[in-house]
């Protein structure tokens, strides 16, 4: 990675200096549009913006030949600063919460309130590591996200499939505007990630662990983990909705990061008088 790599960023919300900004990072294969109905119902006045990871999105590749998370993470915390953002409330849906996790672990004077949504801070067995990288290969030999192309069903919980199956084009249509190097890439990186249960032992402020009841890539199980490993954790369980809370249910998952960062904003201003 280039010491100035920036990634793009989707501004949703600019608001005053003295509440905490949140900070939104998006799951695998999407980009921060997974976010549209979600952001704006997040209660206050703050900031709320959105960055695509690297490969996805609007975001360019890093380039790099051994794919990383950190270094993913690396670079959004080179694009919040870069935006002038020193402290924020950074929430991570299952790759993105991967993300948090690894910004957490590498910029932990970032984060000043954590929110991990469907996701687990475990590292993938050998067999999920193995059908990753054929994934990855596949995406790079045919140069289409053709491999990926049935997460559009499978990430959304059976109550959403059922009573909103637009949800399905709508994933499927921001699936197939990524780019397969990217999708490829981020299968590797994703691959690659260590175990980071230890870092959220190590975290003492404001957490919210989230989860949909029907979710089957990230369960209910993965979620209790880390609230196990948390010292100040609320657990969420949404009910109705899979792995994508944020557009199954983007008003359980607002209120739940609105009570998150009224926490988050609590504690920096003690931690500041
Ligand atoms: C995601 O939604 O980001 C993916 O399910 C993450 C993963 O493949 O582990």
């Amino acid at each position: 990675m280039t010491p100035t790599t920036r990634l793009d960023v989707l501004t949703y919300r600019t608001g005053p200096s003295d509440l905490l900004p949140l900070v939104l990072l998006h799951a695998f294969p999407l980009d921060s549009r997974m976010w549209d109905d979600m952001a704006p119902l997040v209660a206050g006045a703050r900031t709320v913006l959105a960055v695509d990871l690297p490969g996805l999105g609007r975001s360019a590749g890093l380039g790099t030949s051994a794919p990383s998370l950190d270094d993913a993470a690396d670079a959004v915390a080179q694009t919040l600063t870069a935006v002038g953002l020193e402290r924020a409330i950074v929430v991570g849906l299952s790759m993105g919460g991967y993300v948090a996790l690894a910004l957490l672990d590498r910029h932990p004077a970032l984060v000043a309130g954590l929110g991990l949504l469907d996701t687990r801070s475990t590292a993938d067995d050998d067999a999920a590591r193995a059908n990753r990288l054929r994934v990855a290969a596949e995406l790079e030999s045919s140069g289409t996200v053709d491999a990926v192309r049935p997460m559009a069903t499978a990430l959304l919980g059976e109550s959403s499939r059922t009573l909103h199956p637009e949800l399905v084009d709508r994933v499927g249509a921001l699936i197939g505007q990524q780019s397969a190097a990217g999708v490829a890439w981020s299968q590797r990186a994703m691959a690659a990630r260590p175990d980071r249960t230890a870092v959220l032992h190590q975290f003492e402020g404001p957490a919210l662990v989230l989860v949909g009841d029907e979710d089957v890539a990230a369960p209910v199980a993965a979620a209790e983990h880390m609230v196990a490993a948390l010292a100040a954790s609320q657990l969420v369980v949404v009910p109705h909705a899979g792995h994508l809370t944020a557009i199954e249910d983007p008003d359980a998952v607002a209120d739940a990061i609105s009570e998150l960062a009224g926490r988050a904003d609590v504690e920096d201003q003690r931690a500041r008088s």
